[in-house]
C-alpha cells in the first residue's frame, strides 16, 4: 500500500505534465493571434529641398539610392545591385564622358561598381559587366506640394531619360 505523501506528490507531478503539454500544444493557437508585422522604413520619402544638393552625384546612405544634379534637372538611381543586392559604389571619371548606351545617348560623370561580385554598370545604370542580370532600377523624383522638398518613391520605377526639372 502507498504512503499518502507518496500519491500526493505523484498526483502534482502528473499534474504538473498535464499543464506543460497543454502549454506547449496551446502556444501555436496563441501566436497566431499576434499578427506577423514587419516594420520598414516608408518606400517614399522625402529628402530636403532641392537648392540643398550640389551638381553631380549625392550617395544617399541610408536609403541606398544616389541623387543626381545636373542644372536643374534631378533624376535617382538605386544604389542596390540587381546580382545579390550588395550597395553599388559610384566611381566618378575624370571628366564628364559622352556614352550612348541602349540607343540612349549622354554625359557619363562616373560609372557604378559592385564590390561584392564585380558587376559593373554604366552612369545610366546599364549594367555590362559581372554577374548582375539587369540595369539598376530608377526610381521618380517630385516635390512635395506641401513644403517644396524633393520627395524620391523607391517603390516606384521610371525610365532612364526621366528627369525632374525645377
Ligand atoms: S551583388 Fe553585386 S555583383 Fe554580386
Amino acid at each position: 500500500m502507498e504512503s499518502q505523501p507518496r500519491r500526493t506528490f505523484l498526483a502534482r507531478l502528473a499534474g504538473a505534465f498535464l499543464g506543460l503539454g497543454a502549454m506547449v500544444t496551446s502556444w501555436p493557437l496563441f501566436r497566431s493571434l499576434i499578427p506577423n508585422v514587419l516594420y520598414e522604413p516608408p518606400r517614399r520619402f522625402k529628402i530636403g529641398p532641392p537648392d540643398e544638393f550640389q551638381q553631380g552625384v549625392t550617395f544617399l546612405d541610408d536609403r541606398r539610392v544616389y541623387l543626381f544634379r545636373e542644372n536643374s534637372g534631378f533624376y535617382a538611381i538605386s544604389g542596390i545591385c540587381t546580382h545579390l543586392g550588395c550597395t553599388v559604389k559610384f566611381a566618378p571619371f575624370a571628366r564628364k564622358e559622352t556614352r550612348t548606351v541602349r540607343g540612349l545617348t549622354f554625359e557619363a560623370i562616373g560609372e557604378f561598381r559592385c564590390p561584392c561580385h564585380g558587376s559593373r554598370f554604366h552612369g545610366d545604370g546599364t549594367n555590362y559587366a559581372g554577374p548582375a542580370p539587369r540595369p539598376l532600377a530608377w526610381h521618380p523624383v517630385e516635390i512635395s506640394p506641401d513644403d517644396g522638398q524633393l520627395v524620391v518613391d523607391v517603390g516606384a520605377e521610371v525610365d532612364r531619360d526621366f528627369r525632374l526639372v525645377v
